[in-house]
């Protein structure tokens, strides 16, 4: 079988917080749920890509795990899905190396997750690039590699890496033209349809950066604490205008939707209030991750297990980016 035959599934997630309930069914949850459907499938923890925000290393390390823990205490298999730290696969570092002479600087500028950065300084007054480092500047660079020293076929993200993989695309694609042989496989987006963004405790998209998360995994007391802080009204609200609150979106997150259509019904008729409704998510929350939360917690107290986890799948995998290495060296005659 050629490279182009394989379908192969990827994708990293950064340890930048307590993994939230966003993350779970925007990322985690269907990644594992589609492995299966792929020849094989890599999924990793993307620390390098947090070190420009990270940048204390006991905090790296327990995020790392807190991660690591997270995706194995959602199901996991590492015997069956390639599960590493990218900053265990060095050759990757090589090729980006190698790549950057080859990368236009303005595909850089363009970039949206850059040019936010931007827009936030001038309107903070500030100068363009202040705060900015380069690893935010190449993050797409990295994250290209990521996906093409594997042969990469699929790649699920949320709308806003779109662009991301659509470059790293790009990248591949311009080498091999250069070189006129086919080094990289060119990777595709997957955008997972009906997966709304999971709106956080104020409505806004659920993020770490907003501070409006549910933990995941927090167990009985943590979600509590999330959950009481949903932001409300005292709207009369319709049929329509209920599916638009935060309460709402969160509760068909992760409800089912007989259970949603019910609660939509009794916030319009006024049977039960936003406390109730507050209960209802609590409920839902427990009666899903309560087992899992247990296992997350048991994973954490044995964080050995979860380093030879991960150090066991680099170790795997990393003679496929040795030999991507060696093949891009012998085309440049290097
Ligand atoms: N940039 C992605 C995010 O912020 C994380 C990421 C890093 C990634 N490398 C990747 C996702 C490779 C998919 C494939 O969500």
């Amino acid at each position: 079988m050629t490279e182009q035959q394989n379908s192969i599934i990827l994708t990293g997630i950064k340890p930048t917080g307590t993994p939230h309930i966003g993350n779970y069914f925007g990322a985690i949850e269907p990644a594992l749920r589609r492995a299966s459907e792929y020849s094989e499938a890599f999924f990793f923890i993307a620390d390098y890509h947090a070190l420009n925000s990270v940048q204390d290393g006991e905090t790296m390390k327990e995020l790392t795990r807190n991660l690591a823990a997270t995706w194995l205490a959602a199901g996991l298999d590492p015997s069956k899905v390639h599960f590493y730290r990218q900053s265990d696969i060095p050759e990757e570092f090589e090729i980006v190396t190698i790549l950057n002479n080859f990368i236009p600087k303005g595909w850089m500028n363009k970039m949206h997750a850059y040019k936010a950065s931007i827009d936030k300084n001038r309107e903070a007054g500030k100068p363009d690039d202040n705060d900015v480092n380069m690893g935010l500047y190449v993050y797409p660079i990295l994250m290209a590699c990521d996906i093409i020293q594997f042969n990469a076929t699929h790649v699920p993200v949320g709308h806003d890496q779109i662009q991301h993989v659509e470059i790293a695309r790009d990248i591949a694609q311009r080498f091999n033209n250069q070189f006129k042989e086919n080094v990289f496989v060119l990777p595709e987006h997957v955008v997972e349809d009906g997966i709304a963004e999971v709106p956080g405790l104020d409505g806004r998209k659920m993020s770490k950066s907003y501070n409006n998360t549910i933990p995941l995994f927090a167990g009985r007391e943590g979600w509590e604490q999330a959950v009481r802080k949903i932001v409300t009204d005292s709207v009369d609200h319709s049929n329509e205008t209920i599916r638009e609150t935060p309460l709402f979106k969160i509760y068909e997150t992760i409800a089912t939707k007989e259970q949603s259509e019910l609660l939509a019904k009794e916030l319009v008729e006024k049977t039960i209030g936003w406390k109730i409704a507050k209960d209802r998510v609590l409920e839902v929350l427990e009666s899903r991750f309560t087992e899992q939360a247990a296992r997350y917690q048991e994973l954490l107290q044995n964080p050995e297990y979860i380093d030879s986890v991960l150090a066991e799948g680099a170790a795997r995998i990393r003679p496929i980016a040795q030999e991507k290495l060696a093949h891009v060296k012998q085309v440049l005659g290097i």
